[in-house]
């Protein structure tokens, strides 16, 4: 495996692969657990060359102190990367990418009207920006994306059909811990105490899945609300329950034929996303 920080030692990593090789990109922020190695995985079964990049993007971030805290964790990162067949990290500083401002703005109206869109104005703006590049850099065949991040596939997707991108994008369903939380890097701030109180977002989420079985969009809405809001440390950003190509809320659960509960809550400082799939 190659561990490479700028863009022209990254081209001279990928073409010692010979021409004519599919490549694989798996884009992530560090920080990596095993959702991210199940992509890698899958990019490496998939393609002759998996390319991860490594890169804390702060034009994504509209929260300085998030990007301050975010965990940069390197050397373990390339030692799972090693693990799991990666061929070539890279892991470029701000300034390779970003030489000047990037002043591109893109318009993915109405995906990024709502929920992330909506609580974190300019973050899927800064999601395209970096993507965008790396997909000019690396030029790979496939990309592979996290469910977990629903609203950002979705985004990615849309990217890919407004640019022209000739890039097949693949997603892999969230990765969870046995006890139900859902795998982020953020996950890693939250003290011992603190991680039990998150469990209660995917419990929650699970148990409105059979909820749902028996009640209306509206009712199973509040039967989550309710029970975040009743537990007394977590904070809810948002919930809801959208057709999950549109991303907008749906009202009867006949609406679509893939419905999507999306939800944000706050445990402590840590902001922690999730989602369950009703109907798909
Ligand atoms: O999902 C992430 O980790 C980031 O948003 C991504 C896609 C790597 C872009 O910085």
């Amino acid at each position: 495996m190659k561990l490479v920080k700028t863009i022209a030692e990254l081209n001279e990593a990928k073409a010692s692969f010979g021409d004519g090789k599919k490549v694989g990109l798996v884009p992530t922020m560090g920080a990596l657990h095993e959702g991210h190695a199940s992509l890698v995985r899958k990019s490496v079964k998939e393609n002759d060359v998996t390319v991860v990049s490594v890169f804390v993007n702060p034009t994504q971030f509209n929260d300085k102190n998030d990007l301050k805290n975010y965990p940069r964790t390197l050397d373990a990162d390339c030692e799972l990367l090693e693990s799991v067949g990666a061929d070539i990290v890279f892991a470029p500083s701000v300034e390779e990418i970003y030489p000047e401002e990037d002043t591109r703005v893109f318009d993915f109206s109405p995906l990024d009207k709502v929920m992330e869109g909506k609580y974190r104005p300019g973050h899927f703006n800064g999601v395209a920006q970096i993507v965008s590049k790396l997909f000019d850099m690396v030029e790979p065949d496939r990309a592979y994306f996290g469910e977990k991040d629903f609203q950002q596939l979705a985004i990615i997707r849309e990217l890919v059909a407004q640019e022209g991108y000739n890039i097949d994008i693949r997603p892999c369903p969230i990765v969870r811990e046995k006890d139900g939380l859902a795998l982020s890097s953020r996950n890693r701030l939250l003290s011992d105490e603190e991680r039990v109180h998150a469990l209660h977002i995917s419990k929650t989420l699970f148990e409105s899945r059979e909820f749902a079985e028996l009640h209306s969009v509206a009712e199973t809405i509040s039967f989550v609300e309710n029970s975040i809001n009743s537990e007394g440390y977590l904070r809810l950003e948002y919930f809801e329950i959208v057709d999950g190509y549109t991303l907008q809320p749906i009202k009867n659960w006949a609406d679509t034929d893939y419905a999507v509960g999306c939800i944000t809550v706050f445990c402590g400082n840590v902001r922690l996303i999730d989602n369950i799939k009703y109907k798909e």
